[in-house]
């Protein structure tokens, strides 16, 4: 537990951690690239990276018998921990019989149609108490960060009106103060019509009620919208996403994934910060998102469980967008694993290992507007770091179905 602060750079500082003798530690740089070092160590000061590079120099300044916490990964690869920019992680109930009427052909649609879907989570959600959210809320957070994510986006929208939307976000902010992961909340009122209500009806009580009690309480960073054939319209979703932003939260989009309707070109005019799953994107959307600085979040999880066709990485990698890719964790994706996603996004995307890396981590942090060099492990970030049971970082596609993280910290502290 001893400390020789002087050389940790001031008086009152700690070294937090020393990651030692690894086979790789991989960052991203700022062009998007990898920096791989290999027999590497990183040393965390006060929670925060202070030095990567071979392990003999850095623990020569850092001495691993000097951090509070010394990890050998000898024969390991070390990543920085994901970030998972779009999920829908906060609800009850179970719907694993829809998984198999989809498998013998049922649509999504039809299943929501029928008030199943979204709106039989609402019911679940909207009967559960508090405590019940909370508790799946924190279980559904441990399997994430054995996985390896360290930061998560999550979304409201299952209460679906002001009462049951508020209590979710609360749930969100209780859980975020209780758990090692970073949670960054969402408010996601317009995820559907509730049943027997008008869509303009439901989106006057958004824009007029939900979005202003959200706001006085200061609980959602981002307002998401599911701009979708036979959910909201173009013209319904922007004024959801403007009424938000004049309360000060900031736009994304839930764009073309069932069909193309144009929310993709809608997150562009309103300078959403994300549009997210695109399976049916044009050129022209990939222009759009590419001139206006949009992210674009692709799910492949999504696709996967709907059997349908995946987004065209490609086109937006091509065309030089900062692609991300998350799990959209939720009852109807239900793979908390950004390493699967991460499986999908090479085998079925087109994806490179390290396209994918990046877009799990550096490029997910630009769709959640972290401005502070998250997902890069780059010195002066945050110590959040994946430890993996494999000597390079393309173990986290390769292995598929199998989780390749084995030791997790955030900001320097062994969290799982
Ligand atoms: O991103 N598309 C809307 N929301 C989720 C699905 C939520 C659900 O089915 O419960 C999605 O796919
Ligand atoms: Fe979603």
């Amino acid at each position: 537990m001893s400390t020789r602060d002087s050389e940790y750079g001031g008086n009152d500082s700690e070294l937090t951690a020393v990651v030692h003798d690894a086979a790789e530690i991989v960052t991203v740089e700022e062009d998007g690239s990898l920096g791989i070092y290999e027999d590497a160590a990183v040393a965390v000061v006060d929670g925060k990276v202070a030095r990567i590079g071979a392990t003999g120099p850095v623990t020569r300044e850092y001495p691993p018998e000097d951090a509070r916490l010394s990890v050998d990964a000898s024969g390991k690869a070390v990543i920085p921990g994901f970030i998972d920019s779009h999920t829908h992680a906060l609800f009850a109930g179970d719907r694993s019989d829809e998984f198999e009427a989809k498998l013998r052909g049922k649509t999504y649609q039809e299943i929501l149609s029928e008030g199943g879907g979204i709106l039989r989570t609402v019911r679940a959600v909207r009967e559960a108490s508090d405590e019940e959210l909370l508790s799946n809320l924190v279980s559904q957070l441990d399997t994430m960060l054995a996985h390896g994510t360290t930061t998560v986006e999550i979304k409201s929208g299952y209460g679906l009106d002001t009462e049951t939307e508020l209590r979710m976000l609360k749930v969100i902010a209780r859980a975020d103060d209780r758990h090692a992961v970073d949670v960054i909340p969402t408010f996601m009122g317009a995820h559907a019509i509730p049943e027997n209500r008008d869509a303009d009806d439901y989106v006057d009580e958004v824009v007029e009620e939900q979005i202003p009690a959200v706001a006085e309480q200061g609980i959602a960073q981002f307002c998401d919208v599911f701009c979708e054939e036979g959910v909201f319209s173009v013209e319904q979703s922007r004024r959801v996403l403007r009424a938000g932003k004049e309360y000060g939260m900031t736009p994304k989009v839930h764009a073309e994934e069932l069909a193309h309707i144009g929310g993709t070109q809608l997150a562009a005019e309103l300078g959403a910060t994300s549009a997210d799953h695109l399976l049916y994107a044009t050129e022209e959307d990939v222009e759009a998102v590419v001139e206006s600085s949009v992210v674009p979040v692709l799910l492949p999880g999504t696709a996967f469980g709907l059997g349908a066709e995946f987004a065209d990485a490609r086109a937006f990698l091509d065309a030089g967008a900062p692609v991300a890719v998350a799990t959209d964790f939720n009852p109807n994706c239900y793979s908390q694993s950004m390493g699967f996603a991460a499986s999908l996004s090479c085998v079925e995307m087109g994806m490179t290992p390290a396209e994918a890396l990046v877009a799990g981590t550096k490029h997910a942090g630009m769709a959640l507007d972290m401005e502070d060099g998250s997902g890069t492990l780059q010195p002066g970030t945050s110590g959040d770091i994946a430890v993996l049971d494999a000597p390079s970082y393309v173990h986290v596609p390769y292995n598929f179905g199998v989780n390749a993280v084995e030791t997790v910290l955030k900001g320097g502290e062994v969290v799982h």
